[in-house]
This record gives structure tokens, C-alpha cells and sequence, in this order.
């Protein structure tokens, strides 16, 4: 069976009601990245990036996945073992359409990090300015976000995944944010097959062996269908 690593951005998860960064009317056009999206942000200003992510957590938790979510759950049901999701999304949609092998590398909404000790615990429920951490008990509590400038999460066993890869896949991403938009280079690189489903070309379409453009809730469940019964 085909080893499989699937990139998922914003665009997968746009049809359950979440928005996206940088479609029009997006997020990005409506809070400024350096308010809410930076450590410097978080430290001029902890309420207003509390807020945010409360605001957003609380959107995620009432989201239900839509048809994508729900055809990579199959492909990964059908397939154990194969299939990977890489996902830049930080909302729960994937894990609630039933898939499990899933790397969250600019981390989740449902999760607390403490800036202090590295504690990492589930946080469902909104966070609070200077929130205790369990652990160290000191008042450090912050979103579990990567911000820009910082380093994504498992990136070494991405890498490791990616030279694995019979096939790549990059679905709802516009190939603005690195690592993430290169990794369909280095995929083609170690010889996979990579295809690019998203709603218009990305920014690195042309480095796409297949694309499918369209709407997310139709484009993958045809191409998860081509792929089991291939
Ligand atoms: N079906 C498929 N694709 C869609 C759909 C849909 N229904 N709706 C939108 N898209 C596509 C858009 O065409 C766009 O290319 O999804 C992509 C979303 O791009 P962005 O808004 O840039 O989101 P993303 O690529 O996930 O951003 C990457 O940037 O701000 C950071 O950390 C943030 O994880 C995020 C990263």
C-alpha cells in the first residue's frame, strides 16, 4: 500500500464554518498578525490574544468536519498505517471526523502550553491572563499556538515522513507560510507523486505533479475514491 503524508490548511476546514487567513474577509483581514499571531503581541498585549483564541476555540468546539474531513478519516481507515496528516489547522476536525494519525504543527486550540516550564495540558475550555500552569504553578499559561517566529511542532518526524512518501498531498493551503508550502519540494525531491487540491492554484502550484481545484468537500472524497479503488 502507498505511504501517504497529506499537508491540510484553512481551506479544508472553510466549509465547516472556520474561517480562512487570507481569502477575502479572512482573519488576516480583520486582526493584525503582529496583535495576535507574534510572542511580542502576546506579551504587549496577553488579553486581546486570550481573547482571540478564546473566540476562535469556542467557534471550533461548535464545528462539525464536513465530506473532506470525513473522506481522509476513510482513506486512513482503509489504509492503516499509510496515512499521515500533516495539519497547520490548530482546530479539532480531523480527530472528530475519526482520523488519528495527526501532527498539529502549529499546534491546537484545545491545548494550554506554560511559557515558564514547557508544560504542555488539555485546555477545552476558555483560558484566562495568567493562568496558572498545573505543573509549575507559576502564572504563565499561553495558547498552545505556534506564533510566527517560532518553530513548528514535529517537524523532525515530518521530515522523516516525507522521504517515506509514495504520494503528497496539499489540501486547502495557499503556500504562503513555510516550512509547510515547501514541503511539497522536498516530497518531490525523495520521488513521490504530489498532488494539490485546493480551491485556486497556490502560490506553489506549479510544483504539483496533479491539481484539483475546487471545493474542498467535493475535490477530496473523489480523490480519496480514486485512490481506493485504484
Ligand atoms: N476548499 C478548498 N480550498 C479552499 C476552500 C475550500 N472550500 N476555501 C478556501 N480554500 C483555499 C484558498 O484558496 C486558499 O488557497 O484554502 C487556502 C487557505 O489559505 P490561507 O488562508 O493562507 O490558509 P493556510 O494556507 O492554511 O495558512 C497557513 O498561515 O497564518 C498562518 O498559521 C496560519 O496555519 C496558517 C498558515
Amino acid at each position: 500500500m502507498p505511504k501517504i503524508v497529506i499537508l491540510t490548511g484553512a481551506g479544508i476546514s472553510a466549509e465547516s464554518g472556520l474561517g480562512t487567513f487570507r481569502d477575502e474577509g479572512g482573519l488576516w483581514a480583520r486582526h493584525r498578525i503582529e496583535d495576535v499571531a507574534t510572542p511580542e503581541g502576546f506579551a504587549s498585549n496577553p488579553q486581546l490574544v486570550v481573547d482571540f483564541y478564546n473566540a476562535r476555540r469556542a467557534q471550533a468546539a461548535e464545528a462539525s468536519p464536513n465530506a473532506a474531513h470525513a473522506a481522509l478519516a476513510r482513506l486512513e481507515a482503509e489504509m492503516p498505517g499509510d496515512v499521515l496528516i500533516v495539519t497547520q489547522n490548530v482546530d479539532a476536525l480531523h480527530e472528530k471526523a475519526g482520523s488519528q494519525n495527526v501532527l498539529h504543527m502549529h499546534g491546537a486550540l484545545t491545548s494550554a502550553l506554560c511559557a515558564a516550564c514547557e508544560h504542555r495540558w488539555n485546555a477545552p475550555l476558555a483560558m484566562t491572563v495568567g493562568e496558572a500552569c498545573p505543573s509549575c504553578e507559576r502564572p504563565t499559561a499561553r495558547p498552545d499556538i505556534v506564533w510566527f517566529g517560532e518553530i513548528p511542532y514535529h517537524m523532525e518526524e515530518i521530515e522523516a515522513r516525507l522521504s517515506e512518501a509514495d504520494i503528497f498531498a496539499a489540501i486547502g493551503t495557499s503556500g504562503n507560510v513555510y516550512p509547510a508550502a515547501g514541503f511539497v519540494q522536498a516530497a518531490a525531491a525523495y520521488g513521490a507523486l504530489t498532488v494539490e487540491l485546493n480551491l485556486e492554484p497556490s502560490l506553489v502550484v506549479s510544483q504539483f505533479d496533479e491539481t484539483y481545484s475546487g471545493l474542498a468537500s467535493e475535490t477530496v472524497p473523489k480523490w480519496v475514491g480514486g485512490l481506493l479503488n485504484a
